[in-house]
């Protein structure tokens, strides 16, 4: 059985709709897997909702709905919604309240209470409900005199329960010896030294079940306890590719073709629940951990993590609305190194939208349409060779699967665009309305045409991860689809391979790939 090329995105809370942070980590997990897929690979993409929990259960609450309803109409109304709008490709998509993930969390409790992981204690310290997380004292802020959340600006509130307790500190050294082994485990490095300086300064056991709410999975053999939520949440990476099922059932199957996860890609604040309690839950059961952690940084509104409990979020529809959702999936990506935080800014996103997609990409594909219906009759030349170019192409080809592979979307998609700027320096250069002006230059200048058509048709293979739905309509305009059938079906591989446009092909203008800009009054 071939292992697939497993990633996850977070599965995030229902305490309200999507913004622009949540998106930022879907496209990205979107891209990447669209471009294993194009590298020829079985590829499994996860993402889903964090259903249960205090933070779910009281905003439920305050609106007056039972925790179920609410679930239900927010996943149905809002995050699904906002998924197929941005064109997010994932092969499944799980909620925690759902039957097959209770169950297997049961299952998989079960195993570590009978094999000795567990035992009773009593929990008392703070906790933040925006967090849904134990906090230690010293994480502490003070604000008027209250001690407060640092991501969430907000009072913690004092726990003391007899709960039950996960063993987590016995894994501390398995842990940082999997780590100073493993660097690729948890990327970026930044990310990787935070968990290597937490787990030196030591763990302690972990809380795994709360009593004073209801809103949970019970605990199997303590029916008044519902497990904490992280403990169930993180789960869902191995429930959902079928966890605890026998090896010969569906179930078992699934997850031996699927796990360990390749890459579970988190935000930085996720971070020490991904890399530190995850790991550990797996351990104790001797299932292998996954392959990495990527933690990216955050989108920031005045200096602060946008989220959803302050009220700061974008919906991304507010910004495809105006720049369409290809733009979004681009932006993003191309403007803050992943791993680092960054900010959105209308003007930031307007100017590259104008210079980089619109000037760069958009008018070369319309560029060469209608200089080969002009020059051509919209019939393709016959195949030319340009040295330059071919290097060009194999170069970018190189540095984008190096960058994307290695969660460099910005190094990725500026490798394929400084091709792009390449193939417009190259038309710039040889002037076919100029040669055109000659009967005697026809040969030259039908070969300047296939070339840059040519070159289209790696721009069109190279951004369909990042741009699906406009590279598509590249691909349509370029005639390609008959002779090369499905865009989705090119490989990276075969990219930078020249001369796969026949001649012959029919190439027609499209619509404007990104139309102006309406400018606001
Ligand atoms: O933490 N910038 O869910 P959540 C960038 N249910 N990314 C952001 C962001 C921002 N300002 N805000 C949110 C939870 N994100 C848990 C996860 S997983 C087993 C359980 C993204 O709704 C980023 O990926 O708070 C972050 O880690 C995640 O949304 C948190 O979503
Ligand atoms: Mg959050």
């Amino acid at each position: 059985m071939t292992k697939s090329f497993y990633l996850t995105t977070p599965i995030y809370y229902v305490n309200d709709a999507p913004h622009i942070g949540h998106a930022y980590t879907t496209v990205a997990g979107d891209v990447l897997t669209r471009w294993h897929r194009q590298k020829g690979e079985s590829v499994w993409f996860l993402t889903g909702t964090d259903e249960h929990g205090q933070k779910v259960m009281r905003t439920a609450e305050e609106n007056k709905t039972a925790p179920q309803a609410w679930v239900d109409r927010l996943v149905q109304d809002a995050w699904k919604p906002n998924w197929a709008n941005l064109n997010i490709a994932n092969d499944d998509f799980i909620r925690t309240t759902e039957t097959r993930h209770t169950q297997r969390v049961q299952a998989f409790l079960q195993s570590l209470k009978d094999s000795g992981h567990i035992y009773a204690g009593k929990y008392e310290g703070p906790y933040c409900i925006g967090c849904e997380e134990f906090k230690l004292p010293g994480d502490l802020i003070d604000i008027d005199g209250q001690k407060c959340c640092p991501i969430h600006s907000k009072p913690i509130e004092l726990v003391n329960e007899n709960n039950w307790f996960f063993k987590l500190s016995a894994f501390t050294d398995q842990l940082l010896d999997h780590y100073r082994t493993n660097p690729d485990a948890c990327q970026p490095e930044s990310a990787r030294n935070e968990v290597v300086s937490f787990l030196e300064g030591g763990v302690s056991d972990l809380s795994i079940s709360r009593s004073t709410f209801d809103w949970g999975i019970p605990v199997p053999w303590d029916t008044d306890q519902v497990v904490y939520v992280w403990f169930d949440a993180l789960l869902n990476y191995a429930t959902a590719v079928g966890l605890t099922d026998a090896p010969e059932s569906a179930g078992g199957k699934k997850f031996a073709s699927t796990w360990p996860a390749d890459v579970h890609l988190v935000g930085k604040d996720i971070l020490r629940f991904h890399a530190v309690i995850w790991p550990a839950m797996l351990m104790a059961a001797g299932i292998d951990v996954p392959k990495k952690v990527f933690a990216h940084g955050w989108l920031l509104v005045g200096g602060e993590k946008m989220s959803k409990s302050k009220l700061t979020g974008i919906a991304p529809k507010d910004i495809t609305d105006h720049f369409g959702v290809d733009a979004f999936r681009y932006y993003f990506l191309r403007a803050i190194p992943f791993g680092t935080d960054g900010s959105f800014s209308w003007e930031d996103m307007s100017a590259r939208y104008t210079s980089e997609l619109a000037n760069d990409f958009g008018n070369l594909a319309s560029r060469s349409a209608a200089m080969i219906e002009k020059y051509c009759a919209g019939v393709l030349p016959a195949a030319s060779h340009d040295a330059d170019l071919e290097a060009a192409l194999k170069t970018a080809v190189d540095k984008a699967d190096v960058a994307i592979c290695a969660l460099d979307f910005q190094g990725g998609i500026l490798a394929i665009m400084d091709f792009c700027k390449k193939v417009n320096g190259y038309v710039t250069e040889k002037e076919p309305w100029i040669l055109a002006k000659d009967p005697a230059n026809q040969a030259v200048l039908e070969g300047v045409l296939y070339n840059t058509a040519e070159s289209l048709r790696a721009l069109a293979v190279l951004l369909h991860p990042v741009m699906p739905a406009t590279c598509e309509i590249l691909w349509q305009s370029l005639g390609a689809q008959g002779s090369l059938g499905d865009l989705s079906a090119q490989k990276i591989s075969d990219v930078a391979t020249w001369g796969q446009l026949p001649a012959g092909s029919l190439v027609t203008k499209s619509p404007v790939l990104f139309p102006r800009l309406e400018t606001s009054a």
